[in-house]
């Protein structure tokens, strides 16, 4: 039976105790005397083997033993432990989680800030008693809701600081937040949750839907290891055990299972084991694991993806590893330390950890929308601190070197490149493209000259890279030059396919006295004021605006020249056109007067279309003045006598119209006197 046994990334210690773990055996191999201020973790065997090599658990510093080494474990202690065990002279190293540390660390500055600080935790929790041990005497805990709504109802202090306990609920802590008045006038909120138990939970949940198995090893009371037992279960067959010896009694039952699952998924199948732990079961259990699981589904056939692991080896590589500044590490990443911090394992006995602006240049991004738990990350280390235990890293650096060398690569290939705009500086701007900053001069930024750069900013952009210090390692780029290449290009491909009658949709660039220029796509064509409208107008500006969007069509093309001229009138639109449709000579109709001269006025028969009655045919009898008979804005009824299509001219006779008039009402009368009289006319 082919198989592969996993272990889930975040099984068994978490990164705070597995490095304070690692610190107690460092010292005993270094020969120290050393003991634990309580036990370095909640696991039996692990105590009894550090017990057996001479490590030994004390209550208080006072028991120390002159020259013997104290170890603080990684919940962390008091600011007068420390000031107790320098006063003894004994040596300290101190294993405080480093965000249990961060939290020691802002609950001094905002005490000392003259803020009260809220704590919500366990007051009892050894983890409390330390952060508590730090905050000048300014501290209250609550543990839950109920507790914190006391202290909202009695008056909140006007200045006031909130922390967690390292493993406090996270959705009792955010019910918590919710609770603190909005409008408090000096409220800091600090979210030190720890986010360690939960990325253990779901990784397992993870490799257990992925296994046809789980083993969970942990304590039968460890409340985390049944949790985790309660996770796996729901995804496939597991067994909790304390032990790996335990393994040896479920057996049949394991290979019962192994047997199913390949029965079901056929004989090709691969068994997937998975394997993980509680917080307190040390690796070295977790190999045994390993082991005997091996030895219960196969010993007779190989394991090729079998993962192995040996925790005194790891252990042994981590502390032989020497760390120095300007080294380039691979690390792992432990956890994420709210919106500042990401720490790291990179397998030596120094914590690890990267800032955020130390992560990326991107100042819009947070640590977990770069990195995740269990990612492996390529860093440089900028400070090696020796006393604290500390290593920091940078992500940036790398990806600034790789990316300078993308760059470079760019650069000689003329490519384009993407980025943001971080920022606008004296002349001009600064672009992130894959972790490097490029500067940009506002000549090339592609706005007009004097234009807002602020336009810009957290934009994305394109540019090419038109020049380098490689030794500086500084870059400058050009949006312009994009432009430019992208329009020169449209051009080219304008000029290759455009015929005349080709229909465009563009914008209004710029207009002019005469006209107005269309952007076309990367070319822009002109339509002449003449072409603008169907009305009489004085300027483009009367019916286009820049920016508004114009249909046109090209009327003619001029590829030496590269002038375009559009039209974008239609002929359907054409007044004249539709006025000829509609009317014909001889039709009466009512028309407007819109001007009147000494020959005659000028009557309006349908929008834009005029004619002229001449003084003539203004009336039957004889007229001498033309504003005897008409005005501006009377309404007359004229007959059309002319159309003139070639001049666009037409004429209007009111003397004509009246005369229809009264022919018609002659005939009117004679039908009325006529033979065939109604017989009732009688
Ligand atoms: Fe462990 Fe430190 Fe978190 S001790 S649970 S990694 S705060």
């Amino acid at each position: 039976m082919k198989f592969k046994i996993t272990t889930a990334k975040s099984a068994g210690f978490c990164f705070g105790v597995d490095r304070a773990v690692k610190l107690v055996y460092q010292a005993l191999d270094e020969g120290r005397r050393v003991a634990t201020l309580g036990p370095i973790v909640h696991n039996d065997s692990v105590v009894s083997d550090l017990n057996a090599r001479g490590a030994r658990i004390i209550d208080d510093p006072a028991q120390l033993e002159a020259g013997e080494t104290l170890i603080i474990r990684a919940h962390g202690v008091p600011r007068s432990v420390y000031e107790q065990v320098n006063a003894s002279g004994n040596p300290v190293i101190d294993a405080t989680c480093p965000f249990v540390a961060r939290i020691h660390k802002i609950v001094a500055e905002q005490t000392a800030q003259g803020r009260q600080v809220f704590i919500a935790g366990d007051p009892l929790h050894p983890e409390v008693q330390g952060i508590i041990g730090h905050c000048n005497e300014n501290y209250t805990v609550f543990r839950d809701k109920s507790e914190l709504m006391c202290l909202i109802d009695r008056t909140l202090p006007e200045r006031l600081a909130i922390v967690a306990q390292t493993t406090y609920n996270s959705i009792l802590w955010e019910d918590c937040i919710g609770l603190l008045p909005s409008d408090h006038p000096d409220l800091k909120v600090f979210d030190t949750i720890c986010n360690a138990t939960a990325t253990r939970q779901s990784d397992a949940d993870a490799l257990s839907r992925e296994s046809d198995l789980m083993i969970v090893a942990g304590g039968r009371h460890s409340s985390n290891t049944v949790k985790l037992f309660d996770v796996c279960s729901r995804n496939c067959p597991t067994w909790h055990i304390a032990e790996a010896a335990e393994l040896r009694d479920c057996a049949a039952q394991i290979r019962q299972t192994a047997a199913d699952a390949c029965a079901k998924h056929g004989s090709d199948h691969v068994l997937r084991i998975g394997i993980t732990a509680g917080a307190s079961t040390p690796a070295q259990i977790i190999k045994e694991v390993q082991t005997y699981m091996s030895e219960i589904i196969d010993t007779t056939t190989t394991t090729p993806d079998n993962e192995e692991f040996s925790f005194e080896a790891e252990l042994e590589k981590s502390f032989t590893r020497k760390i120095r500044k300007g080294d380039r590490v691979t690390g792992t990443v432990a956890s994420i330390s709210g919106n500042n911090e990401v720490m790291v394992d990179v397998g030596a006995k120094q914590t690890g950890y990267i800032t955020l602006s130390e992560l990326t240049s991107d100042t819009s991004k947070k640590p977990s929308d770069i990195v995740k738990v269990g990612d492996e990350l390529e860093l440089i280390v900028i400070q090696v601190n020796d006393a604290e235990g500390t290593v920091q890293l940078s992500k940036r650096r790398v990806d600034e070197l790789v990316g300078f060398e993308n760059i470079l690569k760019a650069y000689e290939a003329k490519e384009v490149l993407e980025g943001t705009v971080q920022s606008v500086v004296k002349g001009g701007l600064v672009a992130d493209s894959n972790g490097v900053h490029v500067f940009i001069p506002a000549s090339q930024s592609g706005l007009g000259r004097g234009a807002d750069l602020n336009v810009l900013l957290k934009q994305p952009v394109r540019f090419v890279i038109i020049d380098v210090n490689e030794q500086r390692r500084r870059a400058v780029g050009s949006i312009r030059q994009v432009q430019k290449e992208e329009r020169d290009a449209a051009k080219a491909k304008f000029w290759e396919t455009a015929k005349v009658g080709d229909v465009y949709t563009g914008e209004v660039k710029s207009l002019t006295s005469y006209g107005a220029f269309v952007d076309l796509g990367g070319i822009d064509g002109m339509v002449h004021v003449s072409e603008l409208s169907w009305s009489r107008i004085h300027q483009p500006s009367d019916v286009v605006a820049v920016g508004d969007t114009l249909e046109v069509y090209i009327k003619a093309l001029n590829p030496e020249t590269g002038r375009i001229s559009l039209g974008h009138r239609r002929e359907e639109d054409n007044p004249w056109v539709k006025f000829t449709t509609e009317y014909q000579v001889g039709d009466i109709v009512d028309a407007t007067i819109v001007s009147v001269t000494s020959f005659g006025a000028f009557a309006r028969i349908t929008d834009n279309i005029d004619g002229l009655i001449h003084i003539s045919q203004l009336a039957n009898e004889r007229v001498t003045n033309v504003k005897d008979v008409v005005n501006v804005g009377d309404t007359v009824t004229v007959k059309i006598t002319a159309i003139d299509n070639e001049k666009k001219r037409i004429s209007l006779s009111i003397r004509e119209a009246g005369d229809d008039a009264a022919d018609a009402e002659t005939e009117t009368d004679e039908v009325v006197y006529s033979d065939e009289a109604p017989a009732d006319a009688e």
